[in-house]
């Protein structure tokens, strides 16, 4: 953590790189935490009542009403309602409207025309790392660039603006960014999305989107810089953060191979990189596992724990990518889970199987324990993953 700031529960140790704060594992399923701007608020972190507040419709995601668990300068915070368009500080009906509109962009069938594109970009990230000399950082060359591309084609986005988008979502994350950096960043994507809305975009989402007249220019604008930054980060940091585990675990990587599905289910749960951000406010009191969360007090849902719950997943710390894993928060649960998950999972089964298997050698380059991990982000992650491949002609 940055230097003068105050240690916080959500931000202690890791027994690894993998593991969510060893705080918070100590704690009971729901319990009263001490918010940064002072509000005596909550954090969930366990299995049944972290998923019964996410499908409760008592608790909402307007930004307004959420105080922040860790970080960010509190001039982030300020208490304004959702501008158009940003769905998912919407609560139902005005949510459902969006979440209609966009569904069948994101369903199974759209995932499945995107396959082509998927493999294509992950072929070219391979291609260019087999042309790198050693160590490659597999951030910057694989896991950034694949979903980044994929996202950009999907709204109809032109790909050389990517790098424009991953600078900004980076920032964007980052919880000690301050209000002018995160605004710059904010407007370098609604440039991004303006040009596409404006020029020849082609049949992407936003085209499509603009077409059905049910959305106006400053909804679609933000509509589509939400959907560039929920649609490539988590991802980037899934396909990291797995390809690291699987660089410590080579029983667990074959297995990979031989059945991608589960072990990409197993990977999320395991994993589960939303760290400190999905949080709900109660808009009434709700009585929920023996206590009271009276109206107006936050809740962060702590998916890394919950998903570690040993009532719901035997052995839990443990990653066995042969296990069945469905039913894990990974995505979230109830009216605002991830929109993009099958997506996610499509990029994430293509990517790392196609790592492995185009470089059966790869190895970390540098002892894991000094690979640079993002505790302070609300996405999980590392910064930087130095990997090598076998010398050339070796
Ligand atoms: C929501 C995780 C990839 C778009 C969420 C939520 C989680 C999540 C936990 C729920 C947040 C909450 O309840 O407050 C992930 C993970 C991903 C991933 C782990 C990758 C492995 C994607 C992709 C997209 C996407 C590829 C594509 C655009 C969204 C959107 C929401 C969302 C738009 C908000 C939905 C709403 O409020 O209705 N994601 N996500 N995500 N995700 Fe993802």
């Amino acid at each position: 953590m940055s230097d003068g700031q105050i240690a916080h529960p959500l931000e202690t140790d890791r027994p690894t790189p993998f593991d969510p704060p060893l705080e918070l594992r100590r704690r009971p399923p729901l319990s009263r935490l001490a918010y940064p701007d002072g509000h005596l608020g909550w954090v969930a972190t366990g299995y049944s009542v972290t998923r019964a507040i996410l499908a409760d419709p008592r608790f909402s995601t307007r930004r307004e009403l959420l105080h922040q668990p860790v970080g960010r300068d509190r001039a982030i915070e300020e208490p304004t309602p959702a501008e158009p368009g940003i769905f998912p500080h919407m609560d139902p009906p005005e949510h459902t409207r969006f979440r209609r509109l966009l569904s069948h962009h994101f369903g199974p069938r759209r995932v499945a025309e995107l396959m082509p594109a998927i493999r294509r970009y992950t072929a070219e990230a391979l291609d260019g790392m087999a042309g790198a000399d050693s160590p490659i950082d597999l951030v910057a060359s694989f896991a950034m660039p694949i979903p980044a591309l994929v996202i950009c084609e999907l709204l109809g986005v032109r790909a050389e603006d990517r790098q424009r988008i991953q600078a900004a979502t980076s920032v964007m994350n980052d919880l000690d960014s301050r209000p002018d950096q995160v605004f710059e960043a904010v407007m370098s994507i609604t440039g991004t999305v303006r040009g596409a809305l404006a020029g020849p975009s082609g049949d992407g989402l936003l085209a499509h989107a603009a077409a059905t007249g049910e959305l106006d220019e400053e909804e679609l604008t933000n509509l589509g810089m939400v959907l560039l930054a929920t649609g490539h980060l988590p991802t980037s940091s899934m396909l990291a953060l797995g390809a690291f585990v699987l660089l410590t675990d080579p029983g667990q990587r074959a297995r990979l191979a031989a059945d991608p599905e589960p072990a990409v289910e197993e990977l999320l749960r395991y994993l589960s990189i939303l760290q400190f951000d999905v949080r709900r406010t109660a808009l009434v009191d709700v009585e929920i596992d023996g206590h009271v969360i009276a109206a107006g007090e936050t809740v962060v849902l702590a998916l890394p724990v919950a998903n570690r719950d040993p009532a719901r997943f035997p052995d839990p710390d443990t990653l066995d990518v042969t296990r069945s894993a469905t039913g894990h928060l990974a995505f979230g649960h109830g009216v605002h889970q991830c929109l993009g998950q099958h997506l996610a999972r499509a990029e994430l089964r293509v990517a790392l199987t196609a790592l492995f298997e185009r470089f059966p050698d790869l190895r970390l380059a540098v002892p894991a324990a000094e690979v640079p991990t993002r505790d302070r982000m609300a996405v999980y992650g590392v910064d930087r993953l130095p990997v090598a491949l076998p010398e050339r002609g070796a």
